[in-house]
């Protein structure tokens, strides 16, 4: 074949210059026609659209065309012109064809369309070939790209926090364990507990479950930060909310109190709604028609609206008050479940809600203490269809007091004694917060189920791909 420079897909469908001869290289959608002419949808995952590949059957061997089925990927060499059909610009006449690779149309699972979407978790290896998962990983591309752009252009840094840590900083024990110690030889002390002197470490360690403890040291030299990365929950909820494996971005800022926090948090949001609807328009469009009717509608209303501000008791009230049957009961220091917190986003006030001052009990240890002795600086954002897709809050900042807090939850203080330090050596006040990245791709792309809005999701009994 003729040496020429691949354009991409979705360059092509750009390209106003009729009659240049071009190389486009993908994978077969379909492929239809009659006994003198056949028509390629050909998708190369730089775009929603095909380009359509015609074959003139008259100037090809039958031999090389018969592999061409869906799925199978080609090299094509032609001219482009300008289409005769409707729906498209430009095609290509077919001048030069190889085929890179086969799929018996036998054995590939993508055949016809509308497989369902628990069918495609199943083969998550090929599901990136589909028009509905390209057009997230491609969302997912561009919203990944547009947090750092957001941070960089207002200063903040990239903060590296590590994945492998020997604290547990929410405190709710549901941590994976890293450790080179052979299972079915465990090493153990004189009073039969693991002896963690052997391992890799020399103490226990585990996945990180988010980056926020050394964030905010990061905070405290750099002012301004935030980490972005893979963090790891232990915790057996098989919701459609929820991975093992989910990847976090915690920005943390010092000198900001928490309503600077929360000022933060609506504007960050915001504007990844804003470049995701810019950006990402024809991939948004097919969900919007595809999966959700609502979808385009309700980013723009998130984005035209401010975000209600009120307390966790102001909340509990509403929900109180409500006459709503809910699963689990609602009272004041209750932890908010996912039907709580919809309830006040989608039937209450109809828009976002950041709910903030939640019983210390059910926050962690790092939260700025009130006056009050039973509430904390906490914030969530509440978010339509998600529930909570941000927590944050302003940080303890004095000693005494944080020191007061561990010890009351029987803390220990060994895996976070430089934490705790940290508040001796010039403290601040700073607060942050974690957006959950899928929590955030769910969101702007419809989808109801989590394991659909990354590659290939880790969820309990499932580590496939
Ligand atoms: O509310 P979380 O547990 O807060 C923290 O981890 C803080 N250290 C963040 C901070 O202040 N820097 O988690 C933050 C967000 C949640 O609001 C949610 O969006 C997401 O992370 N999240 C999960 N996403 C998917 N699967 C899970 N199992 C998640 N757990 C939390
Ligand atoms: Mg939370």
């Amino acid at each position: 074949m003729e040496q020429i420079r691949r354009t991409k897909v979705v360059e092509l469908l750009q390209l106003e210059d009729f009659e240049t001869t071009v190389n486009v290289k993908g994978w077969v959608r379909t492929r239809r026609g009659n006994k003198q002419v056949n028509f390629v949808a050909l998708n190369d995952g730089s775009t929603i659209h095909n380009i359509q590949i015609v074959i003139d059957l008259g100037k090809f061997d039958d031999e090389l065309l018969k592999p061409i089925t869906t799925g199978a990927c080609i090299n094509v060499n032609g001219t482009y012109v300008e289409s005769q059909g409707k729906g498209q610009k430009g095609e290509i006449l077919a001048k030069e064809i190889e085929v890179f690779g086969t799929a018996d149309p036998a054995t590939y699972p993508l055949q016809k369309k509308g497989h369902s979407l628990e069918f495609l978790r199943e083969i998550a290896h090929l599901r990136p070939r589909t028009n509905t998962f390209g057009a997230i990983l491609r969302i997912r591309h561009h919203m990944a790209y547009a947090i750092h752009k957001y941070f960089n252009d207002k200063g903040f840094f990239y903060f590296h926090s590590p994945i492998i840590t020997a604290s547990d900083c929410e405190g709710a024990g549901s941590m994976f364990q890293a450790t080179t110690l052979d299972l079915n030889n465990v090493p153990r002390d004189e009073f039969g507990e693991v002896n963690f002197k052997d391992d890799f470490f020399g103490k226990q360690a585990n996945l990180t479950v988010s980056g926020q403890l050394e964030g905010e040291l990061g905070a405290m030299s750099l002012g301004a930060i935030y980490t972005f990365g893979p963090t790891f929950r232990a915790e057996n909820s098989n919701t459609p909310r929820h991975l093992a494996e989910f990847w976090m971005i915690e920005p943390e800022v010092a000198f900001n109190d928490v309503n600077d926090n929360m000022d933060l948090a609506e504007d960050f949001l915001k504007y990844l709604i804003a470049y995701a609807l810019e950006n990402c328009k024809d991939d948004i469009e097919f969900l919007n028609e595809m999966f959700d009717k609502e979808l385009i509608e309700r980013l723009k209303f998130v984005l035209s609206n401010d975000f209600v501000r009120l307390t966790y008791t102001e909340g509990v009230d509403i929900l109180e008050k409500s006459g709503e049957k809910f699963e689990f009961p609602v009272y004041w220091g209750a932890d908010l479940q996912s039907e709580h917190e919809r309830y006040l986003v989608e039937k209450h006030f109809k828009r976002p809600v950041i709910l903030t001052d939640y019983p210390k009990e059910i926050k962690s240890f790092y939260m700025k203490q009130n006056e009050d002795g039973k509430t904390v600086r906490g914030m969530d954002v509440l978010f339509p269809k998600i529930g909570e897709i941000i927590g944050g809050s302003e940080r303890e900042s004095d000693y005494d007091k944080l020191m007061k807090r561990v010890d009351e939850l029987g803390m220990n203080v060994d895996p976070i004694w430089w934490y705790i330090e940290s508040r001796k050596f010039g403290t601040a006040p700073h607060s942050g917060f974690g957006l959950g990245f899928e929590r955030l791709i769910l969101f702007v792309t419809g989808m109801a189920n989590i394991r659909d809005v990354i590659p290939f999701p880790r969820t309990p009994n499932n580590v496939e791909f």
